[in-house]
């Protein structure tokens, strides 16, 4: 293939890729962006698309990565009068050192294997819930849609119990959090929904106020009790008690909903390895791996450099826009041989589909725990898992999973 012609496919993939509604397989665009170069610019986006794994990894340790600046790129002018996007510019992952270093440092005092463990019993009865839910709708042989039963609520139901958000507040959260977060993106939003946003933060910040109020009373065991204790101590501003607080209860929503929803029908699309699995219950911690490799919920992140970079072959100055797509990481055959087939017992590596450096996620254990109790469980209750009509996979860009997704369960 010509240069131009490389060129041209790249610049292909930039428009598929950035223009909603987003191709229900993106897969392709990542490999033409990587086989143009792995850290490629865009004249027309006038930014940087990393698809390479190494060169994702790097870049997420480098110091001269902002995410301040990349939030800063991205948000509208007067965000300041907007309670959403203000709440949003204190959210754990937009900030930089030394404020991001301080708060994950306080954060992580109260988000511990512990704490997570702690909820681990709580965890398996909510499956167990959840999949006589499934058997009892699935009985007559109708449809049922796994998102709407289990992919949606169930990290809702698991991350209100870890906070101690009363479970009947828990989908009234949910919905207040899904107004904010439609700002979360640049500025593809509208002004009715942006005043949607500011509405609906204002409310959550109130519920979370009175929470706050009632765990400095009477403290339990739960996070936000925790956040709370560490937050007084350190005389945290309460902007930053609440920016933490709120943002802990949104970031595994939609991210543990697409492994969710991605991740039953990718198996469903290799029934091989899904057979497998039944025979291997040891291979579970692995296969859970390689189902985010594989599907990989977030499709990226993005960094403002904050000074000269050097990334793979290209000599990056201060002030551009970065998009690491740790989706085109997860398939770089340079890392992961035959990169689109899925291998539940692969050993080559870890993806990158938590992202890596001070911005790894926070959740990653609670992901995998929450994750590896409810896989399990499903493919072992139902011997017959089977895409029923039309599978609708969300249209937003950058995440990678299913609106809707039906399944007949025998
Ligand atoms: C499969 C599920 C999940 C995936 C794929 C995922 C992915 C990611 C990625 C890629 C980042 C890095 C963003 C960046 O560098 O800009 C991140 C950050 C984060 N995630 Fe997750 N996440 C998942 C589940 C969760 C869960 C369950 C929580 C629980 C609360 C969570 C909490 C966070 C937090 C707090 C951060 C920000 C960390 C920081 O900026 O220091 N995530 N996640």
């Amino acid at each position: 293939m010509s240069t131009d012609d490389l060129i041209q496919e790249a610049e292909a993939a930039v428009v598929a890729l950035s223009t909603p509604p987003q191709p229900p397989d993106p897969y392709p665009h990542y490999a033409a962006l990587r086989r143009a170069n792995p850290v490629y610019y865009s004249e027309p986006l006038q930014a940087y698309a990393v698809t390479g794994y190494a060169e994702v990894a790097a870049a997420a340790k480098m110091p001269n990565m902002g995410n301040g600046p990349r939030a800063a790129a991205m948000r509208r002018q007067g965000w300041e009068d907007h309670e959403s996007l203000r709440l949003f510019m204190r959210a754990l992952v937009t900030l930089d050192p030394p404020d991001h270093t301080h708060l994950r440092g306080l954060a992580s005092k109260v988000f511990t294997p512990a704490a997570i463990r702690r909820v681990q019993p709580s965890i398996e009865r909510m499956v167990g819930q959840r999949l006589d839910e499934l058997a009892e709708r699935a009985s007559g042989g109708e449809p049922v849609d796994l998102v709407e039963l289990v992919a949606s609520p169930f990290p809702v139901q698991v991350i209100c119990e870890l906070l101690g958000v009363p479970a009947e507040q828990g989908m009234l959260f949910y919905d207040l959090a899904n107004d904010w977060t439609r700002v979360w993106g640049g500025g593809n939003y509208s002004d009715e929904e942006l005043a949607k946003a500011d509405e609906s933060t204002v409310e959550l910040r109130n519920y979370f106020d009175a929470l706050f109020a009632d765990r400095r009373r009477k403290p339990g065991e739960d996070l936000l009790s925790g956040l709370v204790k560490v937050g007084d101590e350190s005389r945290l501003p309460p902007d930053d008690l609440m920016a933490l607080a709120t943002f802990l209860f949104v970031a595994g929503f939609e991210t543990t909903t697409n492994l969710i929803s991605c991740g039953v029908w990718t198996l469903t699309e290799n029934p091989d390895q899904l057979d497998l699995w039944r025979e291997r219950p040891d291979i579970t911690p692995g296969a859970i791996e390689e189902l985010i490799r594989h599907g990989t919920p977030i499709s990226g992140t993005a960094r403002v450099s904050t000074g000269p970079v050097r990334l793979g072959d290209k000599e990056i100055p201060a002030g551009q826009l970065i998009f690491l797509m740790t989706a085109g990481a997860n398939r770089d055959p340079r890392q992961f041989p035959d990169p689109d087939k899925l291998i539940l017992t692969r050993d080559d590596g870890p993806h990158a589909g938590f992202g890596g450096g001070p911005h790894y996620c926070l959740g990653a254990a609670l992901a995998r725990m929450e994750t590896q109790v409810l896989f399990p469980a499903l493919i072992n209750r139902f011997s017959v898992i089977e895409v029923a009509g039309e599978p609708q996979w969300r249209t937003a860009t950058g995440l990678h999973g299913f609106e809707k997704l039906e399944l007949v369960l025998k």
